[in-house]
């Protein structure tokens, strides 16, 4: 059966912004290509299903797809009906599978992070335990426990943002801010992060509005993040990613606040297209440019941004609305390039919020990310 083909409504205790359902042996991942409008959750049964669901946008956001990933195999292993194998068998058979599910998004680095660290669970069980089901085990409990460790970063990651903005605070009493991108509940196991940070500063009564782009050509602004911002009843203005410069000329935001999918060891930051051009500008306005993210965001084997991998996706998702998803609305004929991400220089970056604190720049202007680590 075709993933699309198993939607059902939210039943009772999900919620419209929880992206990730998961009990034991169980996964329901939010359709997020139909919100606002519907709030249907897919099952996932699989590793194929969880690869189909992170690559078609059923899921999307750095950490919402590692934990997916991990969790649609956490669920596929619970219901294998038999295992024959050795135990080094039960850790060939995650490896494999964990390397399939990396190939289903390239930019995000904690999709990578997450395998990783779940293949060596694998492997490391298979040296100490007796059956291949404990292998499996040892799986399950590393892959559920990601679940929950990332909504508690995500909770430290919205208090440090919010303390580090107010004391940053010059003359007003309240902020607005500006956001790109969604980067909150849907994209996280729960509260998000730049996101997370908003929702800590409207929980403090501290924030005046908060902007959101567009996010153009998939929308997750316009989407999800005004979604997220309706839902909880944040005071929120939508604008066109074109509306940007002159927002920050008009002196309305005193921050700009976004995500990460990979940040390299100098600071340089991939994050959803059109970051990069939100740096600039505020830059050239003088407002402060913070990135919010996890440290399992930030990829110290990369020396710099110019060695992420950017993913390019469909020429759909511009000839066509919703994403690719609607009627065509380019021209036929014209030649796209469709980019998802790009990467922000360093320079641009004013602070990076993370769970463990605010990296600031050193003296020479710098980020000296591995000795905060
Ligand atoms: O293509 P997407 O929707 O997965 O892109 C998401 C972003 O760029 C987010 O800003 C990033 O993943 C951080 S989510 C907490």
């Amino acid at each position: 059966m075709a993933l699309e083909s198993n939607g059902t409504k939210a039943s009772e205790g999900e919620n419209s912004l929880q992206s990730i359902c998961y009990k034991r042996g169980s996964l329901r991942l939010l359709d997020q290509r139909r919100l606002p409008l519907e709030t249907i959750y897919l099952d996932v049964r699989d590793a194929t299903d969880g690869w189909n669901a992170i690559r078609d946008m059923v899921v999307r956001g750095a950490p919402a797809i590692a934990i997916s990933a991990a969790l649609s195999l956490a669920v596929e292993v619970f219901n294998l009906e038999s295992f024959d194998g050795t135990c080094e068998e039960a850790a060939s058979f995650l490896v494999m599978k964990l390397e399939y599910l990396v190939s289903s998004r390239p930019t995000a680095v904690n999709l990578s992070d997450a395998t990783t660290k779940l293949k060596n669970i694998g492997l490391e069980a298979a040296a100490t335990v007796a059956q291949a089901k404990y292998v499996f085990q040892a799986y399950i409990e590393a892959a559920e426990t990601m679940l929950t460790d990332d909504v508690t970063a995500n909770k430290a990651i919205g208090s440090h943002g919010a303390a580090f903005l107010q004391g940053r605070l010059k003359g007003p009493k309240t902020l607005s801010v500006l956001t790109h991108c969604n980067t909150g509940s849907l994209a996280t196991a729960g509260y998000g992060t730049a996101l997370g940070v908003i929702r800590t500063l409207h929980a403090e009564g501290v924030l005046e509005m908060a902007f959101c782009t567009e996010t153009r050509p998939f929308n997750q602004g316009s989407r999800l993040t005004a979604f997220e911002f309706v839902h909880d009843n944040i005071p929120a203005t939508l604008i066109a990613d074109s509306a940007a410069a002159a927002l920050m000329k008009a002196g309305r935001v005193n921050a700009v606040i976004v995500g990460a999918d990979r940040i390299a060891a100098n600071g340089d930051t991939a994050n959803k297209i059109g970051t990069y051009s939100l740096a600039l500008c505020a830059m050239y306005h003088g407002v402060p440019f913070y990135v919010a993210a996890p440290i399992t965001s930030i990829d110290l084997s990369l020396s710099s941004g110019g060695q992420i991998v950017i993913e390019e996706r469909s020429a759909k998702e511009l000839l066509h609305s919703r994403g690719g998803l609607g009627e065509q609305v380019a021209a036929s004929g014209i030649s796209v390039w469709n980019p998802a991400f790009d990467v922000t220089p360093a320079n641009l970056i004013s602070a990076i919020i993370t769970e463990k604190g605010v990296i600031t720049k050193t003296k020479s202007d710098d980020f000296n990310i591995q000795g905060f680590i």
